[in-house]
């Protein structure tokens, strides 16, 4: 089975959508942004499409793109597209980075070859490390950070942990696993009132807020650890703060070893009681984004420090978008989490504060690709074994 020739003379982006997470339905429209804006002056676009069942399928662009040329606001999974895998025996291909395979036998469909791979996918077996595995293992480039930081950074605690450690003030907080609440709820319930109410809880391993709780009696408290360990089995219960919600866009350096570069932050201000999945996803007027945010020089200069330095921390490569408290008591902030595939429609925070810092959302995307391509050569050129 020979590739088929790539005569275009670009690079071939495997745009990665959909995924098996909760966070779905965001990826469809995250994925629509990227497809419709990357350069087709370099790049030619390959989307592939996961679905929630987790089967990989190729999706040819004649299959998106609109009579009109244009793109639609959500990309579909159309379910006559070829099911394909991806296999990690990449010493076959001479011609490509690597080489996506059709299912079926008999199938007419060629091997198809790709250059390199943008996962635009969000929350767990997306964005947690797991599909960066299975990249690695497959040694194709890929857009953004690696296995330790993308599961590190899914993972609220261990984030926490690590940024702490650098020396970045976090909300205070207490780990409860659900073998520890199940065999010792009063033991749970007397440390986090020690925290003092109101708490939020929140499943450690998600997005979106799926599972998150605003808790401001003890009365509440088991109801809502109950429904978070229905989606992990590892909550964290917080210190609610009362706080302005800061977000900051981080981009690798592309003069590789310089500190990462920080767009200027924006600030999200929820008309719900905080940035629940309902404000962020079923009410058009869920929040109000500002960008840039209301701040002193002195606070933007100092949420970048922060922003720059929990990068570093967590190893992120590439993108991440860092989400800061400011108390508005006392006007400290909190390192609150990072994401490593934040939100990419065009009206998510992550490009638009680059827009606002002057990196236009087609050349983030080219600098994104650049740097992908750059770290696997560092690593190609790694000694793996004697
Ligand atoms: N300790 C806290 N104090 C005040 N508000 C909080 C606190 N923790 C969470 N919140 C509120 O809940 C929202 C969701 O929490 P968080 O950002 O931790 O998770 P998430 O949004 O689900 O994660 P992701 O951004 O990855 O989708 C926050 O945007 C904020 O409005
Ligand atoms: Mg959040």
């Amino acid at each position: 089975m020979k590739p088929i020739d790539n005569s275009t003379g670009k690079l071939r982006v495997a745009v990665l959508y959909g995924g098996r997470s909760g966070e779905h339905e965001i990826s469809l429209r995250s994925a629509a942004s990227v497809i419709r804006l990357l350069d087709r002056k370099r790049f030619e676009v390959l989307p592939v499409a996961i679905d929630k069942t987790g089967r990989w399928r190729f999706v040819s662009l004649s299959q998106i793109v609109r009579p009109d040329a244009s793109i639609p606001e959500s990309l579909p999974i159309p379910a006559d597209a070829p099911l394909v895998v991806m296999p990690p025996n990449p010493s076959q291909q001479k011609s490509s980075a690597g080489v996506l395979l059709p299912l079926e036998s008999g199938s007419s469909q060629k091997p198809i070859p790709f250059d390199l791979v943008f996962p635009v996918m969000h929350g767990p077996m997306c964005e947690d490390g797991t599909i960066q595995g299975f990249l690695e293992l497959a040694e194709v480039p890929y857009v953004g950070c690696g296995v330790l930081a993308s599961s590190a950074g899914m993972d609220k605690e261990i984030s926490k942990r690590l940024v702490r450690d650098s020396g970045i003030p976090i909300v205070p907080y207490i780990s409860v696993k659900s073998g520890e609440w199940q065999r010792d709820e009063k033991y749970w319930a007397e440390q986090i009132a020690k925290l003092g109410y109101p708490v939020f809880v929140k499943p450690a391993n998600l997005g979106s807020s799926v599972g998150i709780h605003r808790v401001k009696e003890p009365t509440a408290l088991k109801a809502a650890m109950e429904d978070a360990f229905r989606y992990d089995t590892k909550v964290l219960v917080e210190v609610a703060v009362n706080a302005r919600e800061i977000e900051l866009a981080v981009l690798e350096n592309p003069e590789y070893g310089k500190p990462a570069l920080v767009s200027l932050p924006g600030e999200v201000t929820p008309t719900h009681e905080f940035y629940s999945y309902e404000a962020k996803y079923l009410d058009e007027n869920g929040a109000a984004l500002t960008i840039p945010a209301r701040l002193s020089d002195a606070q933007i200069e100092a949420a970048q420090k922060i922003a720059r330095k929990a990068f570093s921390a967590l190893e992120c490569e590439g993108l991440a978008r860092c989400d800061l408290f400011i108390d508005k008591n006392t006007g400290e902030f909190f390192f609150n989490e990072v994401n490593t595939i934040p939100g990419f429609t065009s009206i998510s925070m992550y490009p638009k504060m680059w827009e606002a810092t002057g990196l236009p959302y087609v050349e983030l995307l080219s600098k994104l690709v650049d740097l992908a391509l750059a770290r696997h050569q560092r690593k190609k050129a790694l000694v793996r074994a004697r």
